[in-house]
């Protein structure tokens, strides 16, 4: 077996940022990358995302409504490691798009605002960690802001999250009285002292005399010194429980100030999990997939559309779980389609590189057109197939108008294409020829019609169709299926991957329908066949 086969896989962390907007998860992804090194100016990565939106205008609800639509991996190096950040879209609308996203994160950092504590969209991404049972790290930011008091915060994660919580460190108040952040474990003091362009990072010993000169204020110091022996009642850390999504670690700072930002890394660096071990079918056996297993093997969890106007390509983000892969190599998904790697791709900070080789935990862009889906297994043998990629109910279902039919053909060719990248779903009822788009919030009804039009030079308006819910139906008795699926053909359609789905005015119907059938499943989630 290589060498490298044994060793590089231990080097990957995979890891994603779960936060409410607005909480500081950009900033601290754009400090993370400056205090590793990836980028040398904070803004770079703000600045290459608008160059690059500018340049496509593909993206412009992205711009006017400030949020983040599509997501991307971005890697940086510390302490001789390689990190691989999936970057989540934090808008509420797109949980379906990072749930995915999040399966191909081996650990998260939760970022909370210190005046906020959890919000609404944090507690949406916790509960999809906690599907999988993620590791997570918090990093409470903001504390160059007055906040709330740190044992209510930690109190509220621990009742909200039902996690057991442990701070690493402890902050010495926030806002203006802000004075650093000390290490719990080492002892060591961080000193913060506001400076224009950010914090000045400095380490002292709890007990030299130059803390007390720091503080210019004694009761301020002694409330610190009795917190800190409080802090210390949350007892141990311990690895093994974080590992299994029980306990969380705490970490404090100022993204924004770059305050706290490197320990956060060395946290990751030291804790977070290399790949583990991938659940997977493999000749109709569930097996596990081991990080160095020699056949190279893998899951794409994205896939980007059209980043290239001129040449209409997507890039299908495969996140690594084995072997050793090879520019050039040639990968069967698990339908046996053959996919040539002649240009795979690795994210940098700033610049996207061609990928000589690769190993578990790494992510690489193949480019392809149209070939590869959100769910497809890829792998040497061709053999094996990941568990655990859904896809969700839409809560929304739109039916597509033209403001020009003879252009229906090329209507069905977007919305197909489209739906292939995974974010919106496409169901073609049995009867009549309509088709019916999915989404799972109304912003990416939006975004669709943007870059229908954008894309494919299409005006289209999006009507609520007679259907207002979607259910995958499944049975485990094929003539009961088929025998439902007759008797109810004006209520049934199909995916994209041809899977009957039973269309239904209300949830009331489908309430009834389950009653009358009751050997009929009616899903509200589908795994990727
Ligand atoms: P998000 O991706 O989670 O939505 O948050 P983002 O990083 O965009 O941060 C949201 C706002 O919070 C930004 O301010 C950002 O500057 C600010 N922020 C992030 N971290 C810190 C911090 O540690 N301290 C302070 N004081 N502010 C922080 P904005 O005014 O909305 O945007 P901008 O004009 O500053 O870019």
């Amino acid at each position: 077996m290589s060498n490298a086969l044994q060793t590089e896989p231990k080097k990957r962390r995979v890891f994603a940022i779960i936060s409410h907007p607005d909480a500081g998860k950009t900033t601290l992804t754009e400090n993370m990358l400056f205090s590793a090194g990836a980028i040398h100016q904070a803004g770079q990565v703000a600045a290459r995302g608008q160059a690059r939106r500018t340049q496509s205008d593909w993206m412009k609800i992205e711009q006017e409504r400030g949020i983040s639509v599509s997501s991307s991996v971005m890697t940086f190096e510390h302490a001789d490691l390689i990190f691989n950040l999936l970057d989540t879209p934090g808008h509420e609308d797109f949980s379906e798009d990072t749930y995915r996203t999040l399966t191909a994160a081996d650990c998260a950092v939760m970022v909370l605002d210190v005046a906020k504590g959890i919000e609404p969209q944090t507690l949406k991404l916790f509960e999809v960690c906690r599907l999988r049972d993620i590791p997570i790290v918090t990093f409470i930011n903001k504390l160059d802001r007055e906040g709330q008091d740190p044992f209510e915060l930690l109190s509220e994660i621990q009742d909200k999250l039902a996690l057991d919580v442990v701070p690493m460190q402890w902050p010495a108040a926030s806002g203006r009285r802000f004075k650093g952040i000390a290490d719990l474990r080492t002892g060591e003091f961080l000193k913060f002292v506001k400076k224009e362009d950010g914090g000045e990072h400095s380490l002292t010993r709890m007990d030299g005399n130059s803390l007390a000169d720091h503080f210019d204020d004694e009761a301020l110091l002694e409330e610190f010194r009795e917190e800190q022996e409080l802090a210390k009642e949350y007892g141990e850390f311990n690895i093994q429980s974080f590992r299994e999504g029980h306990m969380t670690p705490v970490y404090f700072g100022s993204a924004l100030r770059r305050f706290g930002v490197l320990q956060l890394i060395d946290a990751l660096a030291e804790f977070a999990p290399a790949p583990q071990p991938e659940k997977a079918k493999k000749a109709g056996q569930m097996v596990e997939i081991e990080p160095t297993d020699k056949g190279v093997a893998g899951f794409v969890f994205k896939v980007q559309a059209n980043m290239d106007l001129n040449h209409r390509d997507r890039v299908a983000f495969l996140r690594m779980c084995s072997g050793e892969f090879k520019r050039g190599m040639k990968l069967k998904t698990a339908e046996n389609k053959t996919i040539s790697v002649h240009n795979p791709i690795l994210f940098f900070a700033q610049d996207r590189e061609l990928a000589e080789n690769a190993y578990a935990g790494d992510v690489i862009g193949i480019p392809n057109h149209g070939a590869l889906r959100v769910g497809d297994s890829l792998s040497e043998s061709g053999k094996i197939k990941f568990a655990g990629i859904p896809n969700f109910a839409p809560e929304i279902l739109r039916r597509a108008r033209l403001a020009d039919p003879l252009k229906a053909k090329h209507l069905r060719k977007a919305l197909e294409s489209l739906a292939e990248e995974g974010v919106t779903q496409l169901f073609k009822p049995d009867i009549g020829a309509d088709v019916i788009v999915g989404a799972v919030g109304s912003l990416q009804i939006d975004v669709m019609r943007e870059r229908i039009k954008t894309e494919y030079g299409l005006d289209v308006t999006f009507e609520a169709p007679m259907y207002q819910t979607a259910r995958w139906v499944v049975s485990d008795d094929e003539e009961t299926l088929k025998a439902f699926i007759d008797k109810n053909s004006s209520n049934m359609g199909t995916d994209l991957d041809g899977a009957p789905v039973f269309l239904a005015k209300s949830a009331w119907d489908v309430g009834y329908a389950q009653d009358k059938n009751p050997k009929i499943r009616f899903l509200t989630t589908k795994e990727r066949a």
